[in-house]
């Protein structure tokens, strides 16, 4: 029956989930299921048939662009701590100084906006003069549009400080908008990771990069095309360059034999 769930997405959508991991399928095909209280797949696949609008519930929740500020709060505190004033310490050994940094799939903007803050305020008390560059990129417009357009809901900023959220946004009405200062060393555009003609964004040039964000996309790919990721974000790194991707993802880094650079940190070498 989850097969021909999957046909009929196929079919009324064109979205391809051919890629997905059936677990995965499987788990958003229940969770929408029990939404719609239905007691039956086949129920739930007559409803489907007839409503465009739980075809597109569920579509959502297969393309999956959740993110949230400072989402995994170990993975950034031990970039705040450690990972970053490391990195900016051997800036002065690169000709270009600049620290470059790659968000993979970075839906609507939460980890790229996080870890701007953390790097402004770095800046802000450093002895030494750093700059950083931000390459967002995601394979959907849609998301890309959202993370430039920087605007969240106060629920979207439950894990962010009151005063960050002072520093870094402005309130309209009841939401809130990035400031520019924070925006400026981003650089947005859309990229599949699994475009076979691009190593990493045009606009990146050479990939290189100090810190690679491929964070919670891995897990809902077939092996196949997690290992296509694997490998794209490998060869962008540069020689000491780190990645960091979610927390229940972890495994899936031990296996393809990343070392953890901080035990359950889910920051890697490559
Ligand atoms: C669950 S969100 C993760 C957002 C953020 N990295 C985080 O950890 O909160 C997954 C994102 O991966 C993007 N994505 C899925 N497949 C992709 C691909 N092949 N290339 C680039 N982005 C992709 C989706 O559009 C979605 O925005």
């Amino acid at each position: 029956m989850i097969k021909r769930i999957t046909e009929l997405l196929i079919q009324f959508l064109e979205i391809d989930i051919s890629s997905y991991e059936e677990s995965f399928i499987e788990k958003s095909i229940n969770k929408k299921m029990d939404d719609a209280r239905c007691d039956s797949l086949e129920d739930y696949f007559e409803l489907l048939k007839i409503s465009a609008n739980e075809r597109s519930i569920l579509i959502d929740s297969l393309k999956n662009s959740y993110s949230e500020f400072f989402r995994n709060p170990l993975s950034f505190s031990v970039l705040e701590r450690i990972v970053l004033p490391q990195l900016v310490a051997k800036l002065k050994n690169k000709s270009h100084g600049e620290l470059r940094i790659w968000s993979a799939a970075c839906a609507s903007g939460q980890e790229v906006y996080s870890l701007a803050m953390l790097l402004e305020e770095m800046r802000s008390v450093s002895a030494e003069h750093f700059s950083y560059r931000i390459f967002a990129t995601d394979k959907s417009e849609e998301q890309i549009s959202k993370a430039q357009a920087g605007f969240y809901t106060g629920n979207d900023l439950n894990n962010v400080t009151m005063r960050r959220i002072k520093r870094w946004f402005t309130k309209q009405g009841e939401n809130y908008s990035v400031i520019p200062e924070l925006k400026q060393n981003i650089h947005y555009s859309v990229f599949d990771l699994f475009d076979e003609n691009l190593s990493a964004p045009p606009a990146s040039i050479f990939g290189d990069f100090d810190i690679v964000l491929c964070a919670n996309i891995l897990f809902y790919y077939r092996g196949g095309h997690k290992d296509m990721i694997l490998k794209k974000v490998r060869n962008s790194l540069s020689v000491e360059g780190i990645l960091l991707t979610g927390e229940s993802e972890r495994d899936i880094l031990l296996s393809a034999g990343f070392r953890e650079v901080y035990p359950q940190s889910a920051i890697f070498r490559g």
